[in-house]
């Protein structure tokens, strides 16, 4: 099969590794970067161009697109499966993962357990917020912040309204949280392909850090899943609607907490803590995305209903 990696750079473990594990499954790959690839409107439809000419058909896509490129990588994403390609992870659900808000009402309304959050612009009632989502410490998250960053404490009322007061005068959005305590400073991390978790990884922040990135110097060690917690992570990548998804979860008395699913999990952390090889359980969706998707196109399209004949 024809299948593209779309990422900004092939020298990067994760879209190595998938490239590699494609290739060991006897495809032929090639890493498309987002940025160069042009959106075509027209009155015909036309795939995308790559550096100027018609890209040739592609089977299936698998996008890492990165956090700051998300608009125009969705938007590229979008009109190369409008072109017939399968891609793990579409455009919509990209999106959706990437607005914290959004996948946390998604995940909420479907009685998935998320921490208490409030969306707020101004100090203005801030009181109401503390009590909702106090007590103190309150977690603060920018709408669109990753690998850690982004993600705030306050300790103090002064400091909260400080925060809240700065962010919004700089036109950004934040969210408040209730801060987890039972999770001392751990979470878990469940790499979802399809509706199996494939690995785990239980990420422990370092000492005087409350949050357990690897990016922020976090550690971690393998884990294995008990059955509750392997739902909720299936449960929330299909939510979501992603094929390939980091589902980040609280360990608490009452069970799983969802914290963020990650459209563009990495795979480096995971590979080597769970020591497994994930890239080839996602290729391996992806051809069975791709041989469901030829199915559905081969099959007759429902019989329409005879024309009428003209009267004589
Ligand atoms: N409500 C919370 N209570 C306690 N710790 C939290 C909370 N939310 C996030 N954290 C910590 O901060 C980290 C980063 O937050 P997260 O929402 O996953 O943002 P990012 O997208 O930057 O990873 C989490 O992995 C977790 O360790
Ligand atoms: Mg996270």
């Amino acid at each position: 099969m024809r299948i593209a990696v779309l990422s900004r750079n092939a020298a990067l473990y994760s879209t190595s590794r998938l490239v590699l594990a494609a290739q060991a499954r006897g495809h032929e790959v090639r890493v498309l970067d987002p940025m160069q690839l042009s959106i075509v409107v027209g009155r015909r439809m036309e795939p995308p161009y790559f550096r100027g000419e018609p890209l040739p058909r592609i089977d299936g896509i698998v996008p890492r697109v990165g956090a700051s490129i998300t608009r125009y990588g969705t938007a590229v994403l979008n009109e190369l499966e409008r072109a017939g390609a399968v891609t793990l992870n579409g455009g919509q659900s990209i999106l959706l993962a990437r607005d914290k808000v959004a996948s946390l009402q998604t995940m909420a309304r479907a009685r998935v357990r998320v921490p208490r959050t409030v969306c707020t612009r101004s100090t203005e009632g801030l009181e109401g917020v503390i009590r909702t989502v106090g007590p103190l410490p309150i977690i603060l998250k920018l709408q669109h912040g990753t690998q850690g960053i982004g993600t705030m404490i306050a300790e103090s009322k002064a400091s909260l309204y400080a925060m809240v007061e700065t962010f919004t005068a700089m036109g950004q959005e934040v969210m408040l949280q209730q801060f987890i305590t039972e999770a001392r400073n751990t979470d878990i991390r469940a790499l979802v392909v399809g509706d199996r978790v494939i690995a785990a990884m239980r990420r422990r922040a370092r000492r005087g850090e409350f949050r357990s990135n690897l990016h922020r110097g976090g550690q971690s060690e393998y884990v294995k899943l008990s059955a509750r917690y392997r739902r909720c992570a299936v449960k929330a990548a299909k939510l979501t609607g992603l094929d390939v998804a980091g589902v980040d979860m609280f360990e608490t008395p009452e069970g799983p907490v969802v914290i963020e699913v990650n459209a563009s999990p990495g795979l480096e952390g995971i590979e080597t803590t769970a020591q497994t090889d994930v890239a080839t359980p996602i290729i391996e969706h992806l051809e069975a995305r791709i041989a469901a998707h030829r199915i559905k196109m081969r099959a007759p399209k429902k019989a329409r209903a005879p024309k009428k004949k003209p009267r004589r």
